[in-house]
This record gives C-alpha cells, structure tokens and sequence, in this order.
C-alpha cells in the first residue's frame, strides 16, 4: 500500500515571504508575532522591571505620561490640520471658516489641538511641580530636569506661536501684546522683535514665520527631546522611588515587571484621559473671533493666558525689571536648582519632611493673602514716580519697588531659618512654593480681573468693551 503522504497547501507568495523571514523560534502565528513586537517596543521605552512603589498614582500622577499623550494627540490632529491650512492672511481666517464648516470633523479636530495644547501647557507644570517638590531633579537627574525645562520652553513657544495661526481679532492683539514685551530687551530689544514679526508690527510675514515655527522646527526639537527625556529616566535607573516622611533609609521594595503591571496602567490611563478630551472637545469649541484687524484693538487687549502672570507683573514694574529681570533671575534658578540643592536624603519623599510640609502650607496661606494684598495697594495707594518725581524711572518704579517686595521673602526666609531651624532644601522649598503660588495669583488676576484699560474689576460686573 502505497504511504499516504499529507497533501501540503497551496502557498501564497506572503505565505512563503514570512515563512523565510521568521526566524525559528519566534511565535508563528500573526497574533504571537504582533505581541512579541509590541512588547519589545515597550522595552525600547521602559526597563524590564519597575520599582513596585513607582506604581502608585499618587507618587507621579501620571503626569509624565500625560504630557506623552497630549503630545501625540497634537502630533496627530496637527497634521490634519495641515491640509486644511494656507498660512497667509486674511486665507488663513478663511481656512478655519471652512474647516469647521465643510470640513469632516474639521471642528473637532480642530477643538482637540486646541484643548490639547492648552493643557499641555498645564500638565507639563504640574509635572515639573512633582518633580521638584519630591526633589526628584537631584542628581543623577539633573540632565533630565534640564531637558524638562527646555521642553517646557519650547511648549509655550509651540503655543504662542500656534495662537496666531487662526487669524483672528483675539491672535492678532493676544501676539502683539506678547511680542511688545522683547522689545524691553536693553540695547537688542527693538532688532529682536523685528527679526520675530518679520517686520515692525504683526503681519503677514509674521503669521509665516509663525507657521514655520509651529509646524517644523519646534515640534521636531520637542520630540527629539521627548525621545531623550525618556531614554534618560531610564538610564537614571528608572523614577525616583517613593519614600514616607519619616522613611531615612534607603527603601528595599519589589521590583515587578513592567509587562503586564506598568503597561496596563499606562494603557487605561491614557485611553481614559484621551476618551475625557474628545468628549470635552466635541462639546466645547476652540474659540474663534472676527478676522483680524489691526485698526480695531479690542480693550482690554491681553496676550495668551500663560503669559498673563507676566503682562500683570508689567503693571506694576518697569518693563525692564518685569519683563527681563525677574523672568532671567526664575529661568536661572529653575535651571540652577539641581546644583545646589542636592540633599538625597529626602528625594522620593513630598515637600522634604514634615517642617517642609508646614512650610510649604505656610507659603501657600502667606501668597494667598500678600499677593492680592499688593496688588491692591499699588492699584490705589502706591504712587512711586509721583512721590519720588526726580529720580529715574527705573529706580522709583523698578527697583524700588522690588526692594519692598524682596524684603517680605528674606525676612521670612530668615524666619523659617532661625526659629523653625529649617535647613537649606526646606528654604529652598518655602520661597519657591511661594513665589509660584504668587505667580500663579497673579495670573488668575491678569486672566479674570482685569477688565477695560487693564483695570481692576469684577469679571461679572463690566463687558469688554472695543474702540
Ligand atoms: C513634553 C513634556 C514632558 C514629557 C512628555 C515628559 C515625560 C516624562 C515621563 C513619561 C516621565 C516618567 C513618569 C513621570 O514622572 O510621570 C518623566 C519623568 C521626569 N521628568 Fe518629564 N516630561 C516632560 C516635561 C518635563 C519637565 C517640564 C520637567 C522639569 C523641568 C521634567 C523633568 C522630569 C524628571 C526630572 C523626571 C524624573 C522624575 C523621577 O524620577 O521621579 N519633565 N517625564
């Protein structure tokens, strides 16, 4: 009898193609190949294994990963928004009519890189608030916070310059605003901001300048450094680890693997935030104004809302000091800061130790009150060029001034030193909880109580007014 010899099937030419390319040993089915594929991607970005106590959401809150969501989704809709796009005016303002009214999901997509990018904007902050208040840019993580910092930088530029993309009344007065403040920059002030509008005021070349800012070269730097900034948290040997207040001791903890537990949190994470923004999105729209009109400035005109901490600081400051001297002095100590504040003990830990906790609500409680309070008093009591007429400007109304508002931090500093017996990362952490806070106030402030002539009021009680 002859031997019944199994009949083979009729191979494809993809059949035989992965037949040769599969190398023995890998999984050969599509399904076993695909995870063993994803998985190694995973591995590309994280460790095999984690640290169990960086599990926790209440360490890192996700934020990170976050910022990581929100920068694909940007990604994403930004190129959608490409095609729809002519970046010269007025057509750019026509482009958006047209996006969101004949375009499929143009208004979403639209709605979603605009949300996105605003609380990019947020996230990336609070991200930088965690990492600084666990003391997790300590070294060996000092490259990394400085990556962070760029990063961060280059988020508020990719903003800025994306708000005037649409062309509208609230673009065009929201850039010029912004942009007056480089020309406070001494002897380079009045070439720079030429060399950024492409001209002597917004216009058209400003908008193209803009847009190729926007759509190339910050983008391409930002995920550059986004590949570096997670390569380097894992080279640093994974987050900082957690510890609790009274926790001195190095902690021992499990070590897991990173698939399933890390991923699967990752997973859920981000589909929930990303379902949380489209809902968002579908709902409330990006806002769009009239088209831009140089010859109409509406009152109050305010730049973008992050820089409303600065434009306020410049009511109440000569532009010299509130727009180069304070933001060079912050940039210098954020950049700083992990060279000279670098105690290991506390790192993992929140706010330090318990004094760092009572400090930090002590800042919180004291910009509470004090910055309001100035604001106030130099709305309607201080008068320094009319009490001290024949000096100059920058001293009665700069530097005079930020003496008076200086004085207040280093007697406190002194104070948290002497009597609580703070040491140099608790100080560290009380001014800087308060002059973020401060900042922060003062930014609520410029957003919602700053009403027509940039006075003070109560959003509910007057309309914006244009002339
Ligand atoms: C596009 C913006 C950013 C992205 C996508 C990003 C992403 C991440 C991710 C995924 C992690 C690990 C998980 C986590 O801590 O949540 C991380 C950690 C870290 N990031 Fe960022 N980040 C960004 C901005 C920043 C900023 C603004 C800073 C600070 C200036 C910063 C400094 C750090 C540091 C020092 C770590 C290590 C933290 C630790 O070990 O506990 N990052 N970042």
């Amino acid at each position: 009898m002859s031997e019944q010899i199994p009949e083979e099937k009729p191979k494809t030419m993809l059949g035989r193609m992965r037949e040769r390319l599969v190398p023995e040993g890998l999984p050969s089915d599509d399904r076993g190949r695909m995870r063993l594929v994803v998985g190694n991607l995973i591995l590309h970005l994280h460790p095999t294994k984690v640290n169990e106590r960086t599990l926790k959401w209440t360490y890192s809150w996700g934020l990170g990963g976050l910022s990581a969501v929100l920068m694909m989704i940007l990604g994403l809709t930004g190129a959608i928004l490409l095609n729809n796009y002519t970046p010269a005016a007025p057509q750019a303002y026509r482009d958006i009519l047209e996006l969101r009214s004949n375009v499929w999901f143009g208004e979403l997509v639209r709605n979603l890189h605009h949300w996105s990018a605003n609380l990019l904007v947020v996230i990336a902050v609070l991200h930088l608030i965690r990492v600084f208040v666990t003391g997790a840019y300590r070294p060996p993580r000092e490259t990394n916070w400085l990556i962070g910092v760029a990063m961060l930088l280059l988020i508020l530029a990719s903003n800025f310059t994306g708000y005037l993309l649409p062309w509208d009344q609230l673009a065009y007065w929201a850039i010029t605003v912004g942009t007056s403040i480089i020309s406070y920059v001494p002897f380079i002030g009045e070439g720079l901001t030429r060399l950024v509008l492409g001209g002597p005021e917004v216009g058209a070349k400003t908008l193209l300048n803009f847009y190729s800012l926007h759509i190339s070269f910050i983008p391409l730097i930002i995920f550059g450094l986004m590949s570096f900034h997670f390569w380097r948290v894992r080279k640093d040997g994974g987050l900082t680890v957690p510890k609790g207040v009274d926790e001195t001791e190095e902690v021992k903890t499990e070590r897991v693997t990173t698939i399933p537990h890390l991923v699967r949190k990752e997973f859920i994470f981000a589909i929930g935030w990303v379902a949380a923004i489209l809902v968002f999105s579908m709902f409330i729209p990006a806002p769009l104004e009239g088209i831009a009109d140089p010859n109409i400035s509406p009152n109050p005109a305010k730049a973008p809302w992050y820089f409303l901490g600065l434009q306020e600081l410049l009511l109440h400051f000569h532009p010299l000091v509130a727009g180069i001297f304070l933001p060079t002095i912050a940039m210098l100590g954020i950049f700083l800061l992990p060279f000279f504040d670098i105690n290991q003990t506390s790192v993992g830990v929140y706010f330090r130790s318990r004094r760092g906790r009572s400090l930090t609500l002590l800042a919180l409680g004291l910009a509470i009150i004090l910055t309001p309070a100035w604001v106030l008093l130099d709305e309607f009591l201080l008068d320094w060029s009319a009490w001290l007429p024949t000096w100059s400007n920058l001293l009665s109304n700069g530097l005079i001034p930020l003496a008076v508002v200086a004085l207040p931090i280093i007697l406190m500093d002194d104070w948290a030193k002497k009597h609580l017996r703070a040491d140099i990362e608790e100080r560290v952490l009380f001014i800087a909880v308060f002059l973020f806070t401060a900042f922060a106030i003062l930014t609520v402030i410029g957003i919602f109580f700053r009403g027509p002539g940039m006075i003070l009021y109560w959003p509910w009680a007057i309309p914006t007014v244009t002339h």
